[in-house]
């Protein structure tokens, strides 16, 4: 499962599960353009990315929630590798909001940046995917897609939106040989860390039980770098040729999909 020579744009690099997965990606040989909208970060995390070789990392700015913005950083990457054979695509925000109160700012946020940064870095990456041999789009979905989740409302919504879309994708792109999944994971990140700061004692003490308790592999959020990075190497290699249009959790056993 090695990616020697494959040619990889990482979003949402500058940390959490995008930041592992460019680690691990630069182990396996890749070569990776790694992008955000946090630049310092995301300049610090390639430059150390680097020191793990034998693959390289390149950083450059991107905003998904901008078309223009991704087409010119795309193309970037695409002419300076000679191709696209990965996107992964894990960029995105997460705000608590409930039924009652959540505005059409908050939503609108929600499924700019999550919903329309998928559908945007999707297909863009599967026209460049088109030029070569295909290719393996790997989203980022999410238990809260797949369930009740009364104080992220919006974020809930969007999430079922990106497994919806990662179903779509797969069908019209077969055709070209591009892969789409989404990955359902549950990782100790920045994201899940801010989350809990964000909480109430209590509601820290709900989230327990809902969210810990049913990870069957010791109740507790994985490692994005033992954890996940393996699993994004298997989806960017021909390992996992025949997998599309599937939602994969990478959870312990949080959630299951059926
Ligand atoms: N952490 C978890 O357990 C968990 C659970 C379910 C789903 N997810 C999903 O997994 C993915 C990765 O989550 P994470 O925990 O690593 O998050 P994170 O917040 O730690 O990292 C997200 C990265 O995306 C970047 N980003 C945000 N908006 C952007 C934009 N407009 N353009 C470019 N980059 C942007 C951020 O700067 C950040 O570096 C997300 O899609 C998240 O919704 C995470």
């Amino acid at each position: 499962m090695d990616l020697l020579n494959q040619k990889i744009i990482v979003t949402g690099a500058a940390r959490g599960m995008g930041a592992a997965t460019v680690r691990a990606y630069v182990k396996a040989g890749a070569t990776v353009y790694a992008m955000d909208i946090a630049n310092d970060a995301g300049a610090q995390m390639t430059e150390n990315a680097n020191k793990l070789g034998p693959g390289t990392a390149h950083y450059m700015p991107v905003d998904v929630a901008e078309r223009e913005s991704v087409e010119r950083a795309f193309a970037t990457a695409y002419q300076q590798m000679g191709g696209l054979d990965v996107l992964a695509h894990p960029a995105a925000i997460q705000r608590s909001s409930d039924a009652s109160t959540v505005t059409e700012q908050e939503w609108d946020d929600m499924f700019t940046v999550n919903v329309r940064g998928t559908m945007t870095t999707n297909q863009i990456a599967a026209k460049h995917m088109q030029t070569g041999a295909g290719g393996s789009i790997i989203n980022f979905g999410s238990i809260s897609g797949q369930r009740a989740e009364p104080s992220a409302v919006a974020y809930s919504a969007a999430k079922g939106a990106v497994h919806s879309w990662t179903r779509s994708a797969a069908a019209s792109w077969g055709q070209y040989n591009i892969r789409v999944n989404a990955i359902l994971p549950a990782m100790a990140t920045p994201m899940y860390l801010e989350a809990r700061e964000r909480s109430s004692a209590a509601q820290n003490e709900a989230a327990y039980w809902l969210n810990h308790h049913s990870i069957a592999l010791g109740q507790q959020y994985g490692d994005p770098d033992a954890d996940l990075g393996p699993v994004m190497v298997f989806f960017a290699s021909a390992a996992s040729r025949f997998i599309t249009g599937q939602l994969i959790p990478v959870d312990g056993g949080q959630t299951n999909v059926r």
